[in-house]
């Protein structure tokens, strides 16, 4: 898989995402199924989106005990996302558990991700509200270094992050980057935001990009503008 723009599907239901999705008529674009749809639809949300020929990112999050991860991620397994992720925090033996449940009989699995730090979370709130008094790109950091040890594929992280997790981590190692806003476009919950056009020079993988697109007047237009800026 190479660069590409991964739309953040966060809609209610299955029948506002497919009028969402019907916009595209040609080019299936990378989505992005996170908790909302997948809660109030369900994993048959994932197969349908699949069979209409998109690449699915999965973005549950996981986060608990290693045992739990390892038996919720050989159920996600069946689903054939392309991508799916859980949250570094949740520590290395975590995320150990989660490749071998994720990885089939087969041997093959869907890419795995880890979140390292929210991208709407800033050096406050890390400090007061998480009690961690390391800097922001010392914890990204080492939580990239974690995922890696445990054998996962890349991280999400801050666009910001990225050149940074590459030096560290290998240029193989995928970082997958939220947190993207046109110069025009308004900034919402984010904290640490970056256009397609830095991103793609700040090494980025693949962005995901949510309400530029989704609430955009011309949301084509708007997945083009970061195709145009972030793959060409
Ligand atoms: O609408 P917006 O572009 O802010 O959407 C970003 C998407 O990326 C949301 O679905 C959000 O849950 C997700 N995300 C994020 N930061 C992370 C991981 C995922 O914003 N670190």
């Amino acid at each position: 898989m190479g660069k590409d723009v991964i739309i953040a599907c966060d809609f209610p239901s299955a029948a506002e995402t497919f009028a969402f999705l019907d916009k595209f008529s040609e080019k299936k674009p990378f989505v992005k199924i996170g908790m909302e749809l997948f809660y109030a639809e369900g994993p048959q949300i994932v197969r349908e989106i699949k069979k209409r020929g998109h690449k699915i990112f999965l973005d549950l999050k996981l986060h608990d005990i290693p045992n739990t991860v390892k038996k919720a991620m050989k159920v996600l397994s069946n689903l054939d996302a392309d991508i799916v992720n859980l949250h570094a925090s949740g520590t290395v033996n975590m995320m150990k558990a989660a490749i071998e449940g994720l990885t089939r009989p087969d041997g093959t699995r869907p890419l795995l991700i880890a979140v390292t730090q929210l991208t709407s979370t800033d050096g406050e709130s890390l400090k007061n509200d998480l009690l961690i008094n390391e800097p922001m790109e010392k914890v990204v950091m080492h939580y990239a270094e974690n995922a890696k040890k445990a054998g996962l594929d890349g991280v999400v992280c801050s666009p910001l992050e990225a050149e940074a997790v590459h030096n560290r981590c290998g240029a193989d190692f995928l970082t997958v980057t939220p947190g993207i806003r046109f110069p025009d476009s308004e900034v919402g919950d984010q904290k640490r935001i970056m256009s397609p056009e830095d991103a793609k020079k700040a090494g980025s993988d693949y962005i995901v990009v949510g309400r530029p697109v989704t609430a955009a007047a011309d949301p084509i237009a708007a997945h083009e503008r970061c195709l145009r800026e972030f793959v060409d």
